[in-house]
């Protein structure tokens, strides 16, 4: 798929409110450096802080994530599977008691939670340990007893917007939060003695700030530019491209297989976070026993040749036609920190950093397999019945428009299909799938 053209001032996009926040924030990000690269872009979208200017230093949260606006769930802008079901993070549990198991059941294991949006995963996981405790088969009320004694939560969130709604989820459960990034893993002891630990993320790695560039080629020069996001006097947002100025990005890009095969003006995606993050757990796990989960959508390349992906509960362009596609791109600068910003997890390359950091995988599989392996379909069977006796309003609307199509599933087939859809959908283009990965580390 091509990237939608926004390069030159040709093309530039004016903002539709210029007193948005994070659009003050850009501008002036801009006019002092001149220009800020694609990925500097995105942070502010999604992450961005300002100080407001106030005698105590306070700063004020901007962007999708760290203000709290990012609407996650059904009609909202966009649906994560954990927010679907609270089966998703009921079977997370399972996976994580596996795990505890599997290192000897320590009297500790911390389950860091890495980027928790709404709170779902946390909320299905502690509900299901509650649930194996009180109602599970009499081996599992004891094991999962002795795991609810030893898991500490902890959630690690860098939207700080965020934590109020997962506070508001999880309230009246035992949950530590860390406002930080978990790229950099704040707060981690450092010594001999860290705990065991899990890592878990769900949809986390698709939000890092991704770096763009572009070959150009004339007669025999080729170069390799990054992406960068200026602006016009007015104030319209637009991309042109630079020298590469980061050397790591730079080593990355010109070694990069694929760049060789790139005609003139053709484009690549690279998520330099996803060395950092797995660096940093990768340190973690090298003093101590535990592991990562992460699930996410991706595709099975080393790099990525398609652009960032635009999530906003407006758009009604078809995703996949070049209409939608320029659309949904443009959206990204009329309404900075208003929309999501996603990219696509290149997993090989992913699995080669992770294990370039010590960490050896346990699973590598679709989710949907994953899900299926610890039990999912059977919790989902369970919670169905509880979450059609509490009606859920966004799933009764929808499932009155479907009735007025003519579909005359139940309201219980209507809810069980829609939350079990996903573990049927993505086997059936492996080139964009959700995967899980799962490392270990035993002793
Ligand atoms: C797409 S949402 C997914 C939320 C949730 N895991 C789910 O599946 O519903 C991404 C989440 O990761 C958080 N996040 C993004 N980058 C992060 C980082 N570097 N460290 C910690 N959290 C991060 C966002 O603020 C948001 O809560």
């Amino acid at each position: 798929m091509s990237h939608p053209e926004l390069i030159g001032q040709a093309n530039a996009v004016m903002p539709r409110d210029p007193d948005n926040p994070t659009v003050r924030r850009l501008h002036t990000e801009i006019a002092t450096q001149d220009g800020i690269t694609y990925e500097q872009f995105m942070e502010v979208c999604l992450y961005g802080r300002s100080s407001r200017g106030d005698a105590g230093g306070a700063t004020e949260e901007l962007g999708y994530y760290s203000s709290g606006r990012a609407g996650i769930g059904a009609g909202a802008d966009f649906a994560t599977h954990a927010d679907t079901t609270s089966a998703y993070g009921g079977t997370i549990a399972h996976y994580a008691h596996d795990v505890w198991q599997q290192i000897g059941s320590p009297d500790r294991l911390w389950v860091v939670e890495q980027g928790a949006g709404n709170g779902a995963q946390a909320a299905g996981f502690l509900q299901e340990v509650d649930w194996q405790v009180a109602e599970g088969a009499p081996a599992d009320r004891r094991s999962f007893g002795a795991f609810r004694q030893a898991a500490r939560h902890l959630i690690l969130e860098y939207g700080g917007g965020m934590i109020a709604h997962q506070q508001q989820r999880l309230q009246g459960n035992a949950v530590n939060w860390v406002h930080g990034s978990a790229i950099d893993l704040p707060l981690m002891p450092k010594g001999k003695d860290t705990p065991p630990v899990l890592f878990t993320s769900t949809e986390l790695p698709d939000t890092f700030p991704v770096a763009r560039v572009r070959k150009r080629v004339s007669g025999f020069r080729i170069a390799l530019e990054q992406v960068y996001v200026t602006m016009t006097d007015r104030g319209a947002f637009y991309e042109e491209t630079r020298p590469i100025e980061a050397e790591d990005l730079a080593a990355e890009a010109r070694t990069a297989d694929s760049m060789a095969a790139m005609a003139d003006g053709e484009e690549r995606v690279f998520n330099m976070r996803l060395q950092r993050w797995s660096g940093a757990m990768g340190s973690v796990l090298r003093r101590t026993t535990g592991g990562v989960l992460t699930i996410d959508y991706g595709h099975h390349t080393l790099d990525m040749n398609l652009p960032p992906r635009i999530y906003h509960h407006s758009v009604t362009a078809p995703y996949g036609s070049a209409e939608g596609q320029a659309h949904m791109y443009r959206l990204q600068y009329e309404l900075p920190g208003e929309v999501d910003i996603t990219t696509s997890v290149p997993f090989r390359a992913h699995d080669a950093i992770m294990r370039r950091h010590g960490l050896r995988p346990h699973h590598i599989t679709m989710e949907a397999d994953f899900l299926r392996y610890y039990g999912f379909e059977t919790r989902l069977h369970r919670v169905v019945a509880a979450e059609v006796a509490a009606p859920n309003p966004v799933l009764e609307a929808m499932y009155a428009a479907q009735r007025q199509e003519g579909d005359n599933r139940s309201y219980e087939a209507f809810v069980r299909d829609h939350m079990s859809s996903f573990m049927h959908t993505h086997h059936v283009d492996r080139t964009r799938s959700f995967m899980a990965y799962a490392y270990r580390k035993t002793s």
